[in-house]
């Protein structure tokens, strides 16, 4: 097959992490007798100093031709400490998200067996923890207008705005993921205080007798917060608005370990794209310290979902799960031993793939 992918590697940590996912791809493309090319595109701080603008419509042009866009991460805190910045790295996260249309952001919680000790939380809660978080990302009080400020600059708004239309399709992916899942749905909102809660659930209530296997729940999500951390085991697909799904499944990083662990796959009405849940962790920009793991799960996302290609993502995995087995692993999950750099982990995994 042709794999057309653009790649996008951002700010901080981003370039590196990409880099490796980028090997794994590559050792799988020629394991499986496929063509791929890749062409890169400018995106976050980097594309704001290149060019002045965080989601260049060079790079828009680039995704929309693109079969799949492989994604690392944006942020720079240069932006973070000046509320009055005109353009943050941000907004082109935003952008791309709304101009490829992805709709719908799929973050699966897993654990990996040998690393659940490493969870804050008690192994016998996490271990065999696997849900998928289903994030709505195109609306919410990330997009809803108005937003801003007073004249006299005393006041600042943001609104919360969902159509009946943007829920039922959320909901509708949601409800197919838990139909091949263990069918179970849980909807997470504010119910008993948000309009747009309410709407959500009307919607789901209204669609739940076409899914007759699956059993709905209803969660407010301050409860959910709780039980995340309580019983991540009780949950399947969790379905939630923007940013309650935000703030949810960094919460939901914490059951298996490390953030750095976390891919997710953003899809939608254009081309869909993978990206690691974490950010662009300036702190540890060109040291060669940081994860991969979630960028190159990420790669692993992208052969399932947008090439539809099962074998190689699973083997992507396998190649993943061995390498943690073998301890040939970051500082972040490390203990003890050695701590590898992030390219020695990207070359071990490509290796793994190669050889196989
Ligand atoms: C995420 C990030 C982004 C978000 C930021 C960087 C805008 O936290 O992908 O979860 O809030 O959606
Ligand atoms: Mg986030």
């Amino acid at each position: 097959m042709e794999l057309n992918i653009a790649l996008l590697p951002g700010d901080g940590i981003g370039p590196e992490i990409v880099e490796q996912a980028q090997k794994a791809v590559n050792a799988i493309a020629e394991k499986f007798g496929h063509k791929v090319s890749y062409t890169k595109g400018l995106v976050g701080a980097t594309a704001i100093d290149a060019v002045g603008d965080p989601y260049p419509e060079e790079t828009h042009e680039i995704c929309m031709k693109s079969d799949a866009v492989l994604f690392g991460a944006i942020g720079d805190p240069r932006f973070d400490h000046d509320p009055n910045a005109k353009v943050r790295p941000e907004q082109g996260l935003l952008a791309m998200r709304k101009k490829l249309g992805l709709y719908a952001n799929l973050r699966p919680v897993t654990t990996f067996k040998s690393l659940v000790h490493k969870s804050p939380l008690k192994t016998e809660l996490v271990d065999g923890a696997d849900f998928m978080a289903v994030r709505e990302l195109t609306g919410g009080i990330y997009f809803g207008k108005p937003q801003g400020r007073s004249e006299d600059g005393n006041t600042a708004y943001d609104s919360s705005v969902y159509s009946r239309e943007e829920i039922e399709r959320i909901l509708k992916l949601a409800f197919e993921y838990a139909g091949v899942r263990r069918k179970k749905l849980t909807v997470v909102d504010k119910a008993n205080v948000l309009a747009t809660s309410r709407l959500w659930r009307e919607v789901a209530q209204k669609m739940e007798p076409d899914y007759p296997d699956i059993e709905v729940e209803y969660m407010f999500v301050d409860n959910a917060a709780m039980q995340i951390i309580q019983g991540p085991k009780n949950f399947d697909v969790m379905v939630t608005e923007n940013m309650f799904g935000d703030i949810l499944t960094d919460e939901a990083s914490v059951i298996t370990g490390s953030l750095g662990l976390l891919p997710s796959a953003s899809i939608g009405t254009h081309t869909s794209v993978f990206e690691p849940i974490h950010g662009s962790y300036p702190q540890a920009a060109g040291k060669n310290i940081a994860n991969p793991l979630a960028t190159i799960l990420s790669a692993a996302m992208m052969f399932e979902y947008a090439f539809k290609l099962m074998d190689e993502g699973a083997l992507i995995r396998e190649a993943v799960e061995k390498s943690i087995d073998e301890k040939i692993v970051t500082e972040d999950i490390a203990e003890g031993g050695k701590a590898y750099s992030t390219t020695e982990v990207g070359e071990w995994i490509a290796k793994y793939i190669s050889n196989k």
